[in-house]
């Protein structure tokens, strides 16, 4: 894996001479981000050598190179879910190749159910800690001394400094995110349970980058978009409709949230 890593950043580097220092991964409805870029350059997830890409039709996968909010960053257009089947060490080599590419912090955006009935549909969650209920661990398998220990610290996932200054431009509420496989909704019960035990989100993506992100040292903030209130809070059923037209109608909000956290 260090080999591939290494062809796969040189590659990177022959191509776009351009040392980012933020990495964005933004969830669905924020992908427009990417398009404001400026001197912005692109190179196609498949046109990287060991880079994952989707085979499905529409499914648009780039890096995107460049300045936003004056920040030199690089956004992932694009992202990897564990319920389409990618395995976590799939996402342990993409946030790996940041690193090397010189990547320090990394924003993560997300839409999740909301647990908490204190929060409602269309609600920014500044992320505070995680729980990992996917059951499966990036950092499984052979560790990489120069990326981080075998046993890393997670008492402190989430830049707590990072937090406090966004929080004093936007009142934010903060929260637990939980991390479920999908692609199913969860129950009722479920949702009692992942009350029960601290959760305030909930959600399908995130843990394993958080996790690959902090053994290798890079600061992460992670925003959720509460999109629907999560199974058997209202008496209604989900629908991912709700999530896409829920996502973009908060996409103006959202957007300068997470340019102001570029900023502070
Ligand atoms: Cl209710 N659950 C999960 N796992 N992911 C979601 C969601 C719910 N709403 C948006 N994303």
């Amino acid at each position: 894996m260090k080999e591939k890593i290494l062809q796969t950043v040189e590659y990177i580097r022959a191509k776009v001479d351009f040392k980012p220092d933020i990495g964005l991964i933004l969830g669905s409805g924020l992908g427009f981000l990417a398009d404001k870029i400026e001197d912005s350059n692109e190179i196609a997830y498949e046109e990287i050598p060991n880079f994952p890409h989707s085979t499905v039709a529409g499914h648009e996968g780039k890096l995107v190179f460049g300045k936003l909010s004056g920040k030199r960053v690089v956004v992932l257009k694009g992202r990897f879910h564990l319920y389409e089947g990618w395995s976590p060490e799939v996402i342990k080599f993409v946030i790996y190749v940041l690193n090397k590419l010189g990547v320090k912090k990394l924003i993560i955006t997300n839409a999740a159910g909301g647990i908490n009935k204190l929060l409602k549909p269309g609600d920014i969650v500044l992320v505070k800690d995680i729980i990992n209920f996917q059951f499966k661990n990036p950092l499984r398998g052979p560790n990489y001394e120069e990326f981080g220990p075998r046993f890393p610290d997670m008492s402190t996932i989430l830049d707590k400094e990072w937090t406090e200054r966004l929080k004093e431009s936007f009142d934010l509420p903060q929260g637990v995110y939980m991390a479920v496989l999908g692609p199913s909704y969860e129950t009722p019960a479920e949702i009692r349970a992942f009350r029960k035990l601290g959760a305030d989100v909930v959600g399908m993506s995130t843990v394993p980058e958080i996790i690959a992100a902090k053994h290798c040292g890079i600061d992460c903030l992670v925003l959720s978009c509460v999109t629907n209130m999560a199974a058997g809070v209202l008496d209604q059923p989900l629908s991912h409709k709700e999530v896409v037209e829920v996502a973009n109608r908060v996409k103006d909000k959202f957007s300068k949230i997470v340019l102001k956290s570029l900023e502070v």
